[in-house]
């Protein structure tokens, strides 16, 4: 079976102030908090058991919105990141929820949409041994773990925040490993900016052979929604297909409902407290087949 985590903590002061008082991924991105669309994300690949990490103050309000899961058919745990110390510690954090398993990893402020997302996660989930990453072309590949090619496209490389990036493909914040990630995940060492960095668990991978990384094309979105413009963003690109097309992006109940997780019954109480906002309307049309 494959586990997913759903990294939720930090400080998000990049969002200052903002989040001074707010988790990052509880803030809205269109019409729902920001973690629904990487929790989408998971239960599309078919992942049913989660763990989110969280910061202590932040649970209970994590929790006040899916619980256990059970509403949803899947299951939720919750963990608590003390400190943010890196993306790695996720699997220090998450070893007991994990334990002989495959995992999957996604952070709480990425949106990915697109035609070919489902096909690239099913290779994913596919895929049992070693890890998984996806790439996508981006205009500042500095900012990111920058994947480096041969000429005839092997992975050689991935460079943390390189200064001249060898490529403009960043890796995305979505990996998938199998259960070597937590020996990996423990010799993980502080790089100069003093994380933990999911890079050294990607290029011990890399090191072993073991890396695949899967390129997202030109018409799919990858967001990340860590930074005020990249927020407002996010939710114009949501605004605008959910809008024109009638279908929402990120819905974990339309999912639940359409993987046959939840029956119609319990997708109408998941519902009917949401009528007034139109997120109610918009489930209980899936049902009655007017938005199909
Ligand atoms: C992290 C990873 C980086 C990856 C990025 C994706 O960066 O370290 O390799 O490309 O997420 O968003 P951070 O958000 O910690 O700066």
């Amino acid at each position: 079976m494959r586990k997913g985590i759903l990294l939720a903590g930090g400080s998000g002061s990049r969002l200052y102030p903002l989040t001074k008082s707010v988790n990052k991924h509880l803030l809205q991105v269109y019409d729902k908090p920001m973690f629904y669309y990487p929790l989408s994300t998971l239960m599309l690949a078919d992942i049913r058991d989660i763990l989110i990490i969280t910061n202590k103050k932040d649970l209970n309000l994590f929790q006040s919105f899916f619980g256990n899961g059970t509403g949803l058919g899947i299951h939720i745990d919750y963990s608590i990141q003390d400190k943010p110390e890196g993306v790695a510690q996720s699997f220090l954090i998450g070893k007991d929820f994990i334990k002989d398993n495959s995992s999957a990893l996604i952070f709480g402020d990425n949106i990915f949409h697109g035609n070919e997302l489902i096909n690239q996660l099913n290779n994913m989930t596919n895929t049992n041994s070693g890890a998984i990453a996806l790439a996508y072309p981006v205009s500042d590949p500095e900012r990111y773990g920058v994947v480096e090619f041969t000429a005839d496209g092997q992975v050689i490389g991935i460079e943390e925040k390189p200064e001249r990036p060898k490529s403009r493909y960043a890796l995305t914040g979505l990996y998938f490993y199998d259960n070597t990630v937590l020996e990996k995940a423990l010799k993980v060492e502080r790089s100069t900016r003093g994380e933990l960095e999911i890079t050294d668990i990607n290029n011990q991978y890399l090191n072993k052979g073991k890396l695949k990384v899967e390129l997202m094309g030109r018409g799919m979105a990858w967001l990340d929604t860590g930074t005020c413009d990249s927020l407002y963003d996010a939710s114009s690109y949501i605004k605008t297909l959910q809008q024109r097309q009638g279908f929402k992006i990120g819905c974990p109940e339309e999912i639940a409902w359409r993987k046959g997780w939840i029956t119609d019954s319990e997708l109408t109480a998941l519902a009917l407290p949401l009528l007034k906002s139109g997120y109610g309307k918009y489930l209980i049309s899936l049902i009655e087949g007017t938005n199909n």
